[in-house]
């Protein structure tokens, strides 16, 4: 009983086999590795693992790689030579680094992108053919920044918070900087500067780690022709009104966050301080303290975002350090 189960067993085997080598599906592409994003500059290995019947003779006759419907490259075990490259524009094949089953490219640029496909073609008599494609997109990021740069308009009046100065003072306009200090009430206008992306960058303000009350904030990116070095610069500008409950025991953080894809994200940070705190990032603030913070619910922020094209190097004064 068992052995003539067996022998059904094996017998089914072997006519799928046959069915399948007949059919043609003895080649296939097994794993193809394409990045779905890279960063512009970069070198990348495209890869195209592909498995056959090894009972039949010659399996393979040709590996192809095209990028959207144009071939670029050509590998064929029986020619002499095995390896040709058909030139496209902006795709630069590294020949020498290049195989059967892989194709080098050597600084990719944002052009280089599209749709990769790999096609294998088995020998005759049946020439069967598999293929695979994937997209590539290749992003220009950010070559400096974050840099946090911004002024502080004091005794402007607004919300006096808890600490509530300034209300008589004589409006003054001070430069942001590390550890600068601010009291609730006073507006701050901060900008957030960062170098040319292709996409854009996207721009998130968080104070305290947190991002603040709504309106959020919205980043445009405009070229620019007429700057005399042509720098092309993208700005996310915060203006708030500075609340009580921003402080965590009298300092306050603001983070610009900025993103690429998923290729780039870098941040800059400024801790700046209360201006009515005796012990700045201290003891400070205990529990009753701390409530209070609490209930003063009304934060009023203003968020306005302009991108602004503007001459790199001339923007460049009075930056935090970002934080990489
Ligand atoms: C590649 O991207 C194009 C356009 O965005 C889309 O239509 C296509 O389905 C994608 N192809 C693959 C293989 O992901
Ligand atoms: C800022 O960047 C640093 C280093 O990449 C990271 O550890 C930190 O979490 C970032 N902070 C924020 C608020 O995104």
């Amino acid at each position: 009983m068992m052995t003539s189960r067996a022998a059904e067993i094996w017998a089914c085997h072997v006519i799928l086999l046959l069915f399948l080598t007949l059919r043609g599906e003895a080649l296939r592409i097994s794993g193809m590795e394409v990045p779905r994003v890279v960063v512009s500059g970069s070198s990348v290995q495209l890869v195209c693992n592909y498995e056959y019947n090894r009972e039949r003779e010659d399996p393979l006759y040709s590996v192809k790689w095209y990028r959207n419907v144009n071939q670029f490259y050509e590998y064929i075990p029986k020619r002499v030579p095995q390896v040709r490259v058909y030139p496209l524009p902006n795709l630069n094949v590294d020949e020498r680094g290049s195989t059967q089953a892989t194709v080098l490219l050597k600084g990719v640029t944002r052009a280089s992108s599209g749709t990769f496909r790999c096609e294998v073609m088995g020998d005759k008599p049946l020439f069967e053919t598999d293929d695979k494609a994937k997209n590539m997109t290749v992003v220009d990021i950010p070559t400096w920044g974050p840099e946090l740069t911004g002024v502080i308009h004091k005794g402007m009046g607004g919300v006096g918070g808890m600490g509530g100065g300034g209300r008589g003072e004589q409006a003054t306009r001070e430069e942001i900087t590390q550890g600068s200090r601010v009291r609730p009430g006073d507006v701050m206008s901060v900008r957030c500067l960062l170098g040319h992306s292709d996409p854009q960058a996207v721009v998130t303000w968080l104070v305290n780690s947190r991002p603040p009350p709504p309106p959020h904030t919205h980043l445009r990116v405009l070229t620019n022709s007429d700057e005399e070095n042509g720098q092309r610069i993208q700005i996310s500008e915060l203006e708030a009104v500075v609340t009580e409950a921003w402080f965590v025991r009298g300092a306050l953080s603001l983070t610009c966050h900025a993103r690429v894809s998923t290729v780039y994200h870098s941040n800059a940070t400024v801790t700046l301080l209360h201006a009515d705190h005796p012990k700045p990032a201290g003891f400070g603030c205990y529990f009753s303290r701390c409530c209070s913070c609490c209930d003063v619910a009304a934060v009023v922020v203003v968020v306005v975002v302009v991108v602004v094209v503007m001459n790199e190097g001339h923007k460049r004064g009075s930056l935090f350090t970002p934080v990489y």
